[in-house]
């Protein structure tokens, strides 16, 4: 088809298609990410982070729920086993989303947490620049600084920096990580690990399962972190901070500053996750999911566009298998002749392949493999 034979909207739509990638390329060029133009001083936001209006549309700030069965638990972790099970087991299967407090990290070392990855963001440009990466995989050095991890093939680009660091099972090298949070990173991750152990017993044991059933290197063996920036948005209106989601492996666990931001979907609603203090936020992913057989929910979510002039910080370890062979489906005492497998078998590498070709599209990852 020659351009003869295009409307004025086809060549339009073509036009604005390349715009696009340069502007996409110009942007990924100056290796600062959001925060970068925000420091240059931008009133508007370029047309790169513009989401379309469906995305948009109920993005407007909804009437706050007054329903107290419409709030995520937080669930104290010193509670009586059974009565925590218990508790565990009802988010996870309701929201796929709860906060837990009394988890054993000090709040003073929350915070320094936050405050190191805020300042790794805050570095001058220079020094940010050079790990300016988006491939953290198992190539590499682990450790990259990017805005936006599907920047080339998502539909609009989202308001928000990270930092991401590979943790396991092929760790990184430590003097890889940014000097101004290795402490606390590191010793977060020792945390975290202990964490994600811990809630996978009690999770496992809400299935009726014993607590080790799914445990070790092939449910957890695999953990990433990510130290996300979601600076002030000048036209917060028209953009994102992360555009909805589910997390892809089995279980998130979030620490999120005071800003606030991030809502939950249940019924078709959106929740805020209201920051609590000292409290992290707990998530299952799709993985999860799919392995109970739908019992639990991998909850989809998503953060605004940050109106204010205080950054939000917040810091995610995700954790996944360990090896990317092995295959997952329902568990087999999960699946009985009155609630038959909702899921096919597959390698855990197809759905990592999957997350990663996809953009965030408010598709849960889970209906790509449901029978
Ligand atoms: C994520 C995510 C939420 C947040 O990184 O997958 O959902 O509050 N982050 O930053
Ligand atoms: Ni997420």
């Amino acid at each position: 088809m020659t351009s003869n034979n295009m409307n004025i909207s086809e060549i339009q739509k073509l036009d604005d298609q390349y715009n696009r990638i340069k502007e996409l390329e110009e942007f990924d060029n100056t290796k600062l990410g959001v925060k970068g133009l925000v420091d240059s001083g931008i009133t508007e936001i370029p047309r790169i982070f513009h989401h379309p209006p469906q995305t948009l549309f109920d993005h407007e700030p909804q009437q706050p729920h007054t329903n107290d069965s419409l709030i995520i638990p937080v669930i104290d972790l010193s509670s009586v086993r059974e009565e925590l099970v218990k508790q565990v087991r009802d988010a996870a299967a309701k929201f796929g989303f709860f906060q837990v407090i009394n988890h054993g990290v000090s709040v003073s070392f929350l915070e320094r947490l936050l405050d190191a990855v805020k300042a790794f963001h805050e570095l001058e440009p220079q020094e940010k620049m050079q790990i300016y990466r988006r491939d953290t995989g198992t190539s590499g050095t682990g450790v990259g600084f990017y805005s936006n991890y599907d920047l080339f093939h998502s539909k609009a680009a989202s308001w928000r920096d990270t930092l991401s660091i590979r943790l396991d099972p092929i760790p990184v090298d430590p003097k890889e990580i940014p000097e101004v949070c290795r402490i606390e990173v590191t010793e977060w991750d020792k945390e975290a690990k202990q964490l994600g152990e811990q809630l996978m017993s009690l999770l496992s044991e809400g299935l009726g399962l014993s607590s080790d059933r799914i445990s070790g290197i092939s449910y957890l063996g695999r953990r990433a972190m990510v130290g996300n920036y979601y600076p002030y948005c000048p036209e917060s209106n028209k953009t994102i901070g992360i555009a909805t989601h589910t997390d892809p492996g089995i279980l998130t666990l979030l620490l999120q500053d005071k800003v606030g931001g991030l809502q939950v979907k249940y019924d078709g609603k959106w929740i805020d996750l209201k920051p609590v203090c000292g409290a992290l936020v707990v998530n299952l992913g799709d993985l999860f999911q799919v392995i109970s057989n739908d019992t639990y929910k991998s909850g989809e979510h998503r953060v605004f566009a940050n109106p204010l002039h205080t950054p939000r910080v917040s810091i995610a370890v995700f954790f996944s298998p360990g090896m990317y062979e092995n295959i997952y489906g329902p568990l087999p005492e999960l699946v009985s002749a009155e609630r038959p497998a909702l899921y096919q078998q597959l390698m855990f590498s197809d759905f990592v392949k999957r997350f990663f070709s996809k953009e965030l599209d408010g598709k849960p990852m889970t209906s790509y493999f449901r029978l």
